[in-house]
């Protein structure tokens, strides 16, 4: 960490949507976990947010969803419903009741041979060329053909593709016509669904055919919010995975070995998770008067829950910014803890998993092709690389 800033002047400043702030904001936490550990802040983008650091902290919160509600709390007030995302038991629960069985490893398995093809078919683009923009040329259009396919049942990519740009506008920058789109995509497939229920098994089957709370259907604001939260959910976040897992790898060249080796799928995938941590933070806001980590937390405080921080804390995980696969470690966040663990959590495993080994199957040592400095990481709800320019030798 570098001793020469005055943290204790810089960290109160921390705006999670200034690109500028990605540059020390690892090195910010590790002071706050330090010193002090929820930061009183009021970014211009975000208004006041009390941000949590320290995992002990963040855990206790995550795990008491009746004092940290979720509803109306990400990290910018969104004018729409998010589904199970903003959503507080009972209506949060029966949520994951109803889409719960559309997202278990087994429904996602029955789709691997699809997601093999797509990603057979995007390898073959460039494996010729020695070289790769990992996130642009394989890992974002990956991600966005497996949601298309296995969740809305969509076959035309130039719609995929533009959700994935709505997508990531709200991710880095939030505003009300970034929601807006974000509403008007997800409109259109609720309404799609509506008037042609679909036959197969999957989310807006679901959505549209089952019970909801107490035996009524969903509202449609409550199901475009399930539907805005998977766009959300699903294609910011594996596809930055794929792409940082392939960037540790240039840099780390004896990491290839152990994705090569099916055990890393159960025992190292989630320690790359937690290192890279792909949703770097939500919120939740506090129904009472309470304490957290010590500190007062008043009732209606918003809090800003750094999942990328908490996951990096020395005090849960020794070492904490390097991978280390023995021991294995446990009761890491980049899934998130407590009821609102990732739905998509399976899913993502296995497109992460099929991923990496048809990559491996064609290409091996990959090497950075930019100067490590190069690589910068968009601001905002997700940690994910603007790019990964990488070259490789073909498997022969
Ligand atoms: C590596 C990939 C992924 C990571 C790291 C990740 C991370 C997370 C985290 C940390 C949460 C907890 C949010 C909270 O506590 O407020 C979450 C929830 C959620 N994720 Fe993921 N996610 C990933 C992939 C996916 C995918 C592929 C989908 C859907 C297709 C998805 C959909 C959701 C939804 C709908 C929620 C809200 C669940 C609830 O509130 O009960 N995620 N995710």
């Amino acid at each position: 960490m570098s001793a020469e800033r005055d943290w204790a002047s810089l960290v109160p400043t921390f705006d999670m949507f200034d690109p500028e702030h990605e540059e020390w904001k690892y090195d910010g936490f590790a002071w706050a976990r330090e010193h002090c550990p929820i930061i009183h802040g009021s970014p211009p983008s975000t208004g006041p947010r009390s941000i949590v650091t320290r995992y002990a902290d963040v855990r206790q919160i995550l795990e008491d969803p009746e004092t940290f509600s979720s509803a109306g709390s990400p990290p910018v007030p969104a004018p729409i419903r998010l589904g199970a995302l903003d959503a507080d038991p009972p209506e949060h629960t029966a949520f994951r009741r109803l889409l719960n069985p559309v997202f278990t490893r087994q429904f996602a398995l029955q789709f691997e041979p699809d997601m093999r093809a797509y990603a057979r078919e995007l390898i073959d683009a460039w494996v010729d060329r020695g070289e790769v923009e990992m996130l642009g040329e394989f890992a974002s259009p990956y991600v966005a053909r497996i949601l298309a396919r296995m969740v809305f049942d969509e076959t035309d990519m130039d719609k995929m593709e533009r959700a994935k740009q709505v997508v990531i506008r709200v991710a880095e920058r939030p505003d009300d016509e970034g929601f807006f789109d974000l509403a008007v995509l997800s409109a259109e497939y609720l309404a799609a669904a509506i008037d042609n229920p679909p036959e197969r098994e999957g989310m807006l089957r679901q959505l549209v055919t089952g019970e909801f709370l107490d035996g009524k259907p969903m509202t449609e604001d409550q199901a475009m919010g399930a539907i805005a939260s998977t766009f959300l959910g699903g294609l910011d976040t594996s596809r930055s995975a794929i792409a940082a897992i392939c960037l540790l790898i240039a840099q780390q060249p004896e990491l290839e070995e152990r994705v090569r080796d099916p055990r890393w799928i159960r025992n190292d995938m989630d320690e790359f998770i937690r290192l890279i941590s792909p949703v770097a933070s939500l919120g939740r806001i506090a129904t009472r008067d309470t304490e957290v980590g010590g500190c007062p937390v008043k009732q209606g405080e918003h809090l800003l829950l750094r999942f990328d921080s908490a996951n990096r804390d020395e005090t849960k995980f020794p070492n904490a910014d390097q991978l280390q696969f023995e021991p294995p470690r446990t009761g890491t966040a980049g899934f998130g803890l407590g009821i609102h663990r990732c739905i998509g959590m399976h899913l993502a495993r296995v497109q992460i998993a099929v991923a990496m080994e048809e990559i491996f199957a064609r290409v091996t040592n990959f090497k950075l092709a930019v100067p490590p400095e190069e690589i910068t990481w968009a601001p905002g709800i997700a940690n994910c690389p603007h790019a990964v320019p990488l070259r490789f030798d073909r498997v022969l």
